[in-house]
């Protein structure tokens, strides 16, 4: 066992709203065993590396629980159409949108995905990521699906979660969505159980794209094989995503813009949790999801890029946290909270992190910065050490 002390931090309280000076960690293999006052630090441990962090502030590290972060190609040209008013909904019946990225992403071998992707997850751990979500949906065959999630698996850095998105977008071969999503079931989602290649399945719901009833069926039978759901959900418009993800006990609902009342009511009593991703919004040009009466009502809310080629072609997290502070009222505790312990609860994985307590991985944000110098410019992350499992990390 490797015993560590991290001694002498200024730590943000576990609601972020105080810090707390001279505070120390107690590491053992990866792993917070105890974490208080310096004073208090058990005495007869033997400490394999002590390390004085000199009054610098310590939080935990970020976790960006919603990404497509794995496709080939490019669709600025697409960007130029929206903002010359070709809605996202047009350019996806031209064969534009998701399936132009499939056609790149298909053509593209594991190697060059690889590189490519690579390139974009360590520009997340820059920002302080240390566990990162990516999602198929860009192959949309049984073949590539399953290279994707190969690659997935072989990125390194942060702690990577995959999930099957193959119902993202009908593929040309079909004519028929319901026929989709049987193919999906029927073909993909045991060979993927089989090789452990991803624990989740999401699915994009949206009137024009998976409707209710096909979708119903598909989460039943990914259920029923073992699957954990998380689904894109009332982005466009108030469709039936929402609603299922809560019926479900889908791990998280995302996008979540068009709630009524009823909705956010029942995302209060659940542990689905409302994943909002503002800069996606921003440059879709729609309104930003009801944050305040979410969490007012008691709701869990994450928050994350929703990185990808066409919605959300960035990868900042800061301009993610300014956005719900200037658009969704959101207050900075919050944003620092929906970026950790919520993102872990949309992942359910906050029993091993998402905090800085004991029994809970050693990740976290070292830095000379305060909070409010966070989520404050646009583009910009103070300069910090990350620590992943108690390691320093560096990017090259
Ligand atoms: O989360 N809504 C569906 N999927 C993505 C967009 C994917 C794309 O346009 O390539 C999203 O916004
Ligand atoms: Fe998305």
């Amino acid at each position: 066992m490797s015993l560590q002390l991290f001694k002498n931090c200024r730590l943000a309280s576990t609601d972020f709203k105080t810090i707390v000076p001279k505070s120390a960690m107690v590491v053992n293999g990866g792993v917070i065993q105890w974490v208080g006052p310096q004073a208090k630090v058990p005495k007869n441990l033997k400490f394999k590396k002590v390390t004085d962090l000199k009054s610098k502030l310590v939080f935990p590290s970020f976790i960006e629980c919603h990404t497509h972060t794995l496709f080939a190609g490019s669709r600025a040209d697409e960007f130029e159409l929206r903002n010359n008013g070709v809605s996202y909904t047009e350019i996806a019946a031209k064969g534009g949108g998701i399936i132009s990225t499939m056609k790149h992403t298909r053509g593209a071998s594991e190697k060059t995905l690889l590189q490519l992707t690579q390139k974009r997850v360590d520009s997340f751990v820059k920002q302080g990521v240390s566990t990162l979500e990516i999602k198929t949906g860009y192959a949309l065959d049984a073949k590539n699906e399953i290279k994707c999630l190969k690659v997935i698996n072989k990125l390194k850095g942060p702690r990577i979660i995959s999930t099957f998105l193959g119902a993202h977008a009908r593929p040309p071969e079909f004519s028929d969505n319901a026929a989709y999503l049987e193919f999906l079931a029927e073909n993909l989602l045991p060979e993927i159980k089989k090789k452990k290649l991803a624990q989740r399945v999401d699915i994009f719901i949206e009137n024009k794209f998976f409707e209710k009833e096909e979708s119903q069926k598909y989460l039943q039978k990914a259920k029923d094989l073992g699957f954990d759901l998380t689904i894109h959900a009332n982005q466009l418009s108030l469709s039936a995503g929402a609603g299922l993800a809560l019926d479900h006990d889908a791990h998280s609902a995302d996008h979540v813009i068009n709630l009524d009342d009823g909705l956010i009511n029942k995302f209060s009593k659940s542990k689905t949790v409302a994943v909002l991703l503002p800069l996606a919004d921003l440059y879709m040009k729609c309104a930003y999801p009801p944050a305040r009466k979410l969490i007012d009502s008691g709701a869990t809310v994450a928050l994350a890029t929703d990185f990808n080629p066409g919605s959300c072609p960035s990868q900042d997290l800061a301009t993610v946290g300014l956005l719900a502070r200037l658009e969704m009222k959101m207050t900075l505790p919050e944003v620092f909270t929906a970026y950790t312990l919520g993102a872990a609860k949309a992942l359910r994985i906050d029993s091993e992190e998402g905090s800085i307590e004991a029994g809970k991985a050693a990740n976290f944000i070292c830095t000379d910065a305060e909070l409010s110098d966070f989520f404050y410019s646009a583009g910009f992350t103070p300069e910090h050490q990350l620590f992943i499992r108690g390691k320093e990390v560096f990017v090259g």
